[in-house]
């Protein structure tokens, strides 16, 4: 019989304490601990378990081999009072068909239609920033806002500024509330007496009055535009020929919105920021986009020629990946590469810590886009480079993702140039991703 072994355990906390070095410092403790207890280890959490995970085939495991067993951490719990039972939310059997729904609206043929609009957003943001050249902004803030717009314009083709501030308005409030809650525990069953709660279920009710009349008059239209509301309204589920209720079409807006913005939006803030402090890589990507554009905004056929600013990227999210960590928990006991795990564990896989491995990178804490040179990249194995997550519900909207990205950073870095703020301290802060705690202040040149 095979021996039920124990994996390493950190013994700083006990089960009726908080587990403070690691709720204070959510990258920094994975990463340290890594070095001193192994790639998989365990501590107490209440009357659970949380597991610290960066070996790979334990990741492997949790998120390809038996993902049945690990469905989404507690905290998702309270996305979906905004959320609903979208993609990010669901579990099981609803998040399969979701997914099999969903999964061919982001296909390339697709993003090509989204392009276009993506290219005029970027426009009008760089009309808009050249207006404000000398001054000193908050660049993650900046980026929040043109990534929002993208999401908006792309989801909706809306060009109706009022909405569009309206949606971001609603959708940020909600965020703080959602988070304030989900590190509160022992104030959610009284929540609903706050005022702060009353404002938000006004203004979901209002998100839903926008969102549904915009499904109600796209039903009613004749002609389509090339949108992703429109493809979601066209979209059939390949094994029934089912399409989506509105309730689910209002759910997944929503989800792809909340998922798809602030994640790039931090990326990008990042890449500013490293690009600013490493000025041989800067002109690197500077002498590309001059050969590669020649100062116009990249069409869709350049991107694949944009190499360097595809790997500055790439780099980015290595050092500062926007989701720093993956949560699961365990549904019934499970043996992870030997070790027992019982029901109800939480499984912290740490992107953080994994990305600043030093098996996988020589110098992990060095910003160097060579990491992602094609030998560079076949060398390492795949699973140790995971921004967008692993297995079936690896982020969907990671090309989408990626071909924004490419096209912002094109456009921002022929246009202008960004120096930081003396003296204005830049530190990540592991929230909902992993933005920077005090902004980026950035002098716009
Ligand atoms: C740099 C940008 C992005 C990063 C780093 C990122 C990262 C991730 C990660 C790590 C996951 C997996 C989470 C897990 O397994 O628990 C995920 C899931 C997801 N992402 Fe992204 N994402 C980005 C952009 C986007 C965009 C642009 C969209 C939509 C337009 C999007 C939509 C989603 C959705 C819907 C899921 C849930 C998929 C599922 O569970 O089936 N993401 N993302």
């Amino acid at each position: 019989m095979v021996q039920r072994r124990e994996a390493p355990r950190w013994n700083g906390t006990r089960w009726y304490r908080p587990p403070r070095a690691f709720l204070d410092d959510q990258l920094g403790f994975p990463l340290r601990k890594m070095q001193e207890l192994g790639e998989i280890f365990w501590f107490d959490f209440y009357l659970r378990r949380i597991f610290v995970i960066t070996d790979l085939e334990a990741i492997r495991h949790i998120l390809q081999v038996n993902h049945r067993n690990y469905h989404k951490s507690p905290a998702y719990g309270q996305l979906k009072l905004a959320l609903g039972n979208g993609l990010v939310t669901s579990e099981g059997d609803f998040w399969r068909r979701q997914r099999r729904i969903i999964q061919p609206v982001f296909h390339k043929r697709n993003l090509r239609g989204l392009y276009a609009l993506m290219q005029e957003e970027t426009e009008n943001y760089c009309r808009r920033l050249d207006g404000r050249r000398g001054q000193a902004l908050d660049m993650a803030q900046e980026m929040m806002a043109v990534t929002a717009n993208i999401a908006l314009r792309t989801l909706f083709s809306t060009q109706n500024p009022t909405d569009q501030a309206e949606m971001y308005r609603i959708m940020s409030e909600a965020q703080e509330w959602i988070m304030y809650r989900t590190t509160h525990p022992l104030f959610i069953p009284l929540a609903w007496l706050a005022p702060r709660h009353r404002r938000f279920l006004r203004d979901m009710r209002k998100m839903d009055d926008l969102v549904y009349g915009m499904i109600e008059a796209r039903r009613r239209a004749d002609d389509y535009p090339d949108d992703l509301l429109s493809m979601l309204l066209h979209a059939r589920d390949a094994d029934t020929g089912e399409a989506m209720t509105d309730r689910q079409i209002r759910d997944e807006v929503l989800t792809l919105f909340a998922a798809g913005h602030e994640t790039s939006a931090t990326a990008m803030s990042w890449t500013l920021w490293l690009l600013s402090r490493h000025p041989e890589v800067a002109q690197r990507l500077e002498a590309e986009l001059d050969e590669v554009l020649g100062g116009r905004l990249p069409e869709w056929d350049d991107l694949p020629r944009l190499k360097w600013t595809q790997q500055v990227l790439q780099e980015s999210m290595r050092l500062y990946p926007p989701a720093y960590a993956i949560g699961r928990q365990a549904l019934v006991a499970d043996e992870l590469c030997g070790y027992h795990v019982p029901p109800r564990s939480i499984m912290f896989i740490s992107i953080y810590a994994l990305h600043r491995h030093p098996r996988y990178y020589a110098r992990p804490d060095r910003f160097d886009p060579e990491h992602f040179a094609e030998a560079a990249v076949r060398e390492r194995p795949r699973l140790s480079y995971i921004p967008f997550g692993a297995g079936p519900r690896m982020c969907v909207g990671n090309h989408f993702a990626m071909i924004e990205m490419t096209l912002l950073l094109a456009a921002l870095w022929q246009r202008f140039r960004f120096e930081p703020v003396p003296d204005h301290p830049v530190e990540p802060n592991p929230l909902v991703t992993l933005k920077p705690k005090y902004g980026i202040r950035m002098v716009v040149r």
